[in-house]
């Protein structure tokens, strides 16, 4: 079983209103988008943490259902209104089985990167297939790998530097991993916190697809449905299960 990164700790702070990704403006293009997939089918959301996109996503209608490591960001998810009406399969979504099958299986906010190894993250794709019903569409949102910000010869880049928040990712190309560093200001101490990631092209993501027996259909820079160019540093993806 792969570490636990979301203990207790991390899910105590995890729904934080100020941030961005927690903005109703932000959840609603994500609802839209996957609603429509989902039609009258059920969803299913690999990591689905404190339902920050799955309750929403339950309110518009559709059934959902998750595959979660964390048994702390799932005792907050419970603790949400509606929350004890999403069944959750407890386990790795590389491998564990939720039961039933599904019109839509999604995966959001970096989490693939979670899965560190690239026969992790091929098993991930070969269980999305597993729980889709033909014609059925699996859903990527991720980051585009930043290493044209990384000089010759350096393996460290900020991502952010406020006066409570200092993040470096540490890259490893040789392997294609990086750690995330955080180091933040709570309660006027310093916590360091550092999470392995292993990041990942959008064409190999399309040959683990391939592999599945899942065809590209529709690539964007945004939920909004905005084009994705050589300049966009993340993509939302979809694939079709034949
Ligand atoms: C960045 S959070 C995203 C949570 C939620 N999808 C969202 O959009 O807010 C990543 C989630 O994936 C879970 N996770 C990471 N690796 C996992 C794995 N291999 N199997 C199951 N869950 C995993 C974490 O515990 C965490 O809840």
């Amino acid at each position: 079983m792969p570490e636990d990164h979301f203990g207790e700790e991390i899910a105590a702070r995890y729904d934080d209103p100020s941030d961005d990704m927690f903005q109703a403006a932000a959840i609603a293009p994500v609802v839209d988008f996957l609603a429509a997939l989902a039609g009258d089918g059920a969803a299913l959301e690999l990591g689905i943490g404190t339902g920050r996109i799955a309750l929403p996503l339950a309110q518009r209608g559709v059934e959902v259902h998750g595959i979660e490591l964390s048994s702390a960001m799932v005792a907050r998810l419970r603790a949400k209104p509606g929350g004890h009406d999403i069944p959750v399969a407890m386990g790795d979504f590389a491998t564990a089985r939720a039961e039933g099958t599904f019109s839509l299986a999604y995966l959001v906010f970096n989490t693939i990167n979670n899965l560190t190894t690239q026969d992790a993250q091929v098993a991930c794709f070969a269980n999305a297939a597993t729980h889709l019903e033909p014609g059925g569409h699996f859903v990527i949102e991720v980051g585009v790998p930043q290493l044209r910000r990384l000089p010759p010869g350096e393996t460290v880049r900020a991502f952010t530097l406020t006066p409570t928040h200092l993040g470096f990712d540490e890259f490893d190309v040789a392997n294609q991993s990086l750690v995330s560093h955080h180091h933040e200001l709570i309660d006027g101490a310093w916590r360091v916190l550092s999470i392995p990631f292993r990041y990942v092209w959008p064409s190999e993501l399309d040959l683990m697809a391939r592999m599945a027996r899942m065809t590209l259909v529709e690539r964007w820079s945004s939920w909004d449905r905005e084009p994705f160019t050589h300049e966009s540093t993340s993509h939302i993806s979809v694939w079709r299960k034949q």
